[in-house]
């Protein structure tokens, strides 16, 4: 641990003593969903140790804790991406604060471009396993043995099948596949799209891998979903760019914002 999720965690508790059980990680479209949260406190990032402060548009930074369906939760709006810094475990104090705090699951959302025709912009995806080609890693240079981690089921099959019931029962489509990492900021060029596709993904994105993981190593239970934005380079006839990934997210994510309120309604 680097040692600052244990005093971000007691700012929180002195604003709003309890603990949680959900922690959700809100990307690009989804930060309303931190304004649907009942009996909340909301503590901006600036105020929390090592937190970093997404500089990217359509990410809040700040920390919202409350309930949601009757489950206490703590939502991060806005993510710290690696392009951000080069530094691929720049999310872990965030990821220990929410450990700190006693969640057991983290949800993670994503704005994501699709590599298949069946999966178009507009709908959710839930992750069922991830490629990390990237070279990276926020394990690197951790020293315990723990370091060694078994990411084999890092997508928690229980709960990918509540989130599919969920979506089931809210009547919303959501298609299920695996999210390939690409560092970015730069978008992918057709032919690395054409690369992933071979690989075996389904979508790409600039985020959630690196989060995945350590949320993994500090043994919580992980689920993901993107809003699929756009389809990949070379495979759509319009130009990629970051105003289209805005404009296009808020679609998958009231999508998701549903399958999520059910999926809580079935915990609680
Ligand atoms: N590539 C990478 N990240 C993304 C994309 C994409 O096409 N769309 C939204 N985030």
């Amino acid at each position: 641990m680097s040692g600052y999720g244990k005093e971000c965690a007691d700012i929180v508790r002195a604003a709003r003593p309890g603990s949680y059980k959900v922690g959700l990680i809100l990307g690009s479209g989804l930060g309303s969903l931190a304004d649907e949260i009942e009996d909340a406190v909301r503590v901006p990032y600036s105020r929390l140790t090592e937190f970093p402060v997404s500089t990217v548009s359509a990410h809040a930074s700040e920390l919202v804790a409350g309930t949601l369906e009757g489950v206490p939760v703590v939502i991060l709006s806005g993510r710290a991406h690696y392009y951000e810094s080069g530094n691929p475990s720049i999310m872990r104090t965030p990821l220990e604060t929410l450990k700190e705090l006693g969640c057991e699951t983290v949800i993670l959302t994503n704005a994501a471009g699709s590599l298949r025709e069946q999966i178009a912009p507009g709908f959710p995806m839930l992750i069922n396993d991830h490629i990390n080609w990237s070279g990276l890693n926020p394990l690197i240079g951790e020293e315990d043995e723990k370091r060694f981690l078994d990411v084999s089921a890092a997508y928690d099959p229980e709960i990918r099948k509540a989130l599919s019931a969920a979506a089931k029962t809210v009547g919303e489509e959501m298609h299920e596949g695996v999210y390939m990492w690409f560092s970015g900021p730069s978008f992918e060029t057709p032919a690395e799209i054409r690369m992933a596709q071979t690989l075996g993904a389904d979508a790409v994105g600039m985020s959630t891998v690196p989060e995945v993981i350590l949320a993994r190593f500090l043994e919580m239970r992980v689920a993901a979903i993107s809003t699929i934005t756009n389809m990949g380079a070379g495979l759509q006839a319009t130009n990629l760019s970051h105003d289209e990934t805005k404009q296009m997210a808020p679609l998958g994510a009231a999508k998701i914002k549903k399958i999520l309120r059910q999926f809580l309604k079935d915990m609680a």
